[in-house]
């Protein structure tokens, strides 16, 4: 499914950006480009990476 109309991003695209180290919406943008333009999709983009990053990495976040 397309994420971000403006640069042509679909989730497969940023799931596998997650699971390679892209643990924020501000480094998905700098992988993918989504989330690069309009920022409509930014939402989107942070609940798939919420979804997607590691347990451990986001109890660590919270401390
Ligand atoms: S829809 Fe993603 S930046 Fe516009």
């Amino acid at each position: 499914m397309i994420i971000c109309i403006c640069n042509n991003v679909n989730s497969q695209t940023i799931e596998t950006a997650v699971n390679s180290g892209a643990h924020s919406v501000d480094h998905v943008r700098e992988a993918t480009g989504a989330a690069g333009c309009c920022g409509k999709c930014q939402f989107k983009v942070n609940r798939i990476v919420q979804d997607h990053i590691p347990q451990e990495q986001q109890e660590s976040a919270c401390l």
